[in-house]
């Protein structure tokens, strides 16, 4: 006889968020639950868009691509940093702790300034092409051809999002607010191999020679263990340490 197939009945999903508002005086850190029926192929960003069209239009949260690209719906997620638009909640029990990310700005509840903590990390590394005949060339001069697997070594690199959730997995990035964390490191190495970048190790020193850069890494692993974007980023720190010791 033929079996009917069984439908499962849909989880009931509990989604605990930690809401503050910084920006009203009256706003104390606080848990709330939330409950929802699971739907199928749910993402945490579908949840929470769910929550906030059908129960409180006042959650903050980030998101623009939904696809893992542009790297704004990072969130602490069951206690492990994480990007909301690709963690399915099929993945994760029926009791779900959300938190923003540490060591950024908080703007509400689950959104964070990452973009204020890039940029400061980007202008205290300097991470743009160094090169004295830069004003005087043409762009089309910059165009020179590259080894294919030197352009895929950069490419590698520069496949971050700037997510920050390295810098949350990050015990010294906690610690210290100089830090300029995996994120940072990486950024430094990618433009050590680019050759149209004039800087000497020794001007590379002057930048992460010391420990809010690579001297600051205790190896803890956490930021490779969570990049979304699976950046051997432990082996580059390591590469940039052994590089910077022998200057
Ligand atoms: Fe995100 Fe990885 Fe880039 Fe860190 S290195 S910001 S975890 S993509
Ligand atoms: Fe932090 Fe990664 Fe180093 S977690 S301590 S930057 S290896
Ligand atoms: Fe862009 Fe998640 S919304 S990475």
């Amino acid at each position: 006889m033929k079996q009917i197939p069984v439908k499962q009945l849909a989880r009931t999903l509990h989604i605990q968020i930690l809401r503050h508002n910084p920006c009203d005086p009256q706003s104390e850190p606080r848990l709330q639950t939330f409950e929802l029926e699971e739907a199928d192929a749910m993402t945490l960003f579908i949840a929470l868009s769910d929550i906030r069209e059908n129960q409180d239009p006042s959650l903050q949260f980030d998101f623009v691509c939904r696809a893992g690209i542009c790297g704004s719906c990072g969130m602490i997620i069951n206690g492990r940093p994480g990007l909301a638009c690709r963690t399915l909640t099929k993945d994760l029990p029926d009791r779900i702790t959300l938190a923003p990310l540490p060591a950024f700005e908080l703007i509400g509840d689950l959104s964070v300034n990452t973009g204020k903590w890039m940029r400061g990390m980007s202008e205290q590394l300097e991470t743009w092409v160094h090169s004295q005949g830069l004003e005087q060339t043409s762009i089309d001069s910059l165009e020179t051809t590259m080894e294919p697997e030197l352009a895929e070594q950069l490419y590698e690199l520069e496949r971050c999002i700037e997510c920050g959730c390295c810098i949350a997995a990050c015990g010294t990035a906690q610690m210290r607010e100089d830090f300029v964390g995996a994120v940072g490191l990486n950024q430094i190495t990618r433009f050590q191999l680019d050759p149209r970048d004039e800087r000497s190790d020794a001007d590379y020193y002057q930048l992460v020679g010391d420990d809010s850069g690579v001297f600051g890494c205790m190896t803890l692993l956490g930021c490779e263990d969570m990049c979304p974007k699976q950046l051997p980023l432990a082996t580059q720190i390591a590469f940039l340490r052994r590089r910077m010791a022998s200057v």
